[in-house]
């Protein structure tokens, strides 16, 4: 086939496969700020996916061609991502040497600090600081279970797609939170980078999906630390639907801001109950930066994901964590064609936080 310079490409289409929703997102990265120019959103039954795992592969796959058609998407090549317990992120100290070599030794280092066999994982990495002193560098050690990568490369070969990348919907959260903060302002502070940003505030990016949520404290553009809970929007609508006796459809609509005739005391406190566990791994996660010691605290978070409308949510956090809390929109530093979000395009903010994960997917540019 001719392969014409004129057709080079241009666009990445993100896919993000969550657990309750299947989300694709087109970004043409050809002008001077990225512009969406497909969106599509597909429900997945609760049955679909289960804690990260697919239980009905016919299901999701089905999602996927509809949600593609439904967008309009032609290209097949996609950029997706995996999360979970499966994926380990690491900071590690080891001797500095060039990229070329630690690519080698990475291995080596590895395998000291993965609970899993070295041969069952996928490893990535990315210098993080070239020189700490005393020859050596700072390593952010990415390793993912193979067979969960295979797993979803497969899924997605299946739905007739190419995965061009598998990501981390950790990173995948930093790379949208990072474009949008910083598109209109970016200035390169060299002292910053000096100090391999540890003159920047300390921010924890938490995404809160259907049924996993992902924790991210960076400094910088530098993660310190990565992790995904058991946590997700599905325990709040449970144990509304439990409380108030309602259905399981009229608790999502309370989690999604609709509180029909409800007591508003009585639907914060069982947000507030239904927020232990998320609030304990905030809690861990500062004692982790504590005890590395990257930092005392975390300054600011950003939340996103489908759990960061939650009524209340913010503020029981913000209020038991002293930490301020804000709600991320992925919208905001980027531009999109009108009318590519069809239906959903009147109630937008309700939806752009959930929108993080494939929105920093199809940021990638093509070949990155
Ligand atoms: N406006 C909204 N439209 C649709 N769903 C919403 C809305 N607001 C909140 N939600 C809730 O958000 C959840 C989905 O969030 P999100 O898309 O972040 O999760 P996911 O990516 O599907 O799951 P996971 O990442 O855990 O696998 C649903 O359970 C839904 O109840
Ligand atoms: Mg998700």
């Amino acid at each position: 086939m001719i392969s014409l310079p004129f057709r080079k490409k241009t666009s990445t289409v993100g896919l993000d496969v969550g657990s309750s929703l299947i989300k694709m997102i087109e970004i043409d990265h050809s002008g001077d700020v990225p512009r969406i120019v497909h969106f599509g959103m597909n429900r997945l039954l609760p049955e679909a996916i289960v804690e990260g795992e697919i239980m009905d592969r016919n299901l999701v796959i089905d999602g996927i061609r509809e949600c593609m058609e439904q967008a309009g998407i032609t290209s097949n090549e996609v950029v997706s991502a995996v999360s979970g317990r499966a994926v380990i992120v690491k900071k590690v100290v080891m001797d500095k040497m060039a990229p070329e070599d630690a690519q080698e030794a990475i291995f080596w280092e590895a395998e000291q600090h993965i609970p899993f066999d070295i041969d069952d994982v996928c490893l990535d990495f990315q210098i993080l600081r070239e020189d700490i002193g005393a020859n050596q560098m700072e390593v952010l050690l990415v390793a993912a279970k193979k067979d969960m990568v295979d797993m979803h490369a497969s899924l997605i070969r299946d739905a007739e797609l190419t995965p061009k990348v598998i990501d981390v919907d950790s990173f995948a959260v930093q790379n949208c939170f990072e474009t949008n903060r910083f598109i209109d302002d970016f200035e390169v502070d060299e002292d910053a980078e000096m100090s391999g940003g540890r003159d920047e505030k300390v921010i924890g990016l938490i995404n809160i999906g259907g049924d996993v949520t992902n924790i991210n404290i960076i400094q910088g553009s530098s993660p310190h630390f990565t992790r995904d809970i058991s946590v997700g929007v599905r325990s709040y609508i449970e144990n509304i639907q439990k409380d108030f006796s309602i259905s399981y459809e009229q608790a999502q609509a309370v989690i999604s801001g609709d509180l029909g005739d409800l007591d508003e005391d009585r639907v914060r406190e069982v947000i507030s109950t239904s927020s232990q566990d998320l609030s304990m791994g905030i809690e861990r996660s500062i004692s982790f930066l504590k005890a590395a010691g990257d930092a005392e605290n975390i300054e600011e978070v950003v939340l996103s994901g489908g759990g960061a409308h939650i009524p209340f949510l913010k503020d029981i956090l913000s209020e038991k964590h002293g930490i301020d809390f804000s709600i991320h929109n992925p919208l905001e530093g980027i531009d999109y064609e009108e009318g590519v979000f069809g239906e959903y395009e009147e109630d937008l903010d309700s939806i752009a936080p959930l929108l993080t994960v494939g929105i920093g997917l199809a940021l990638r540019k093509a070949g990155k």
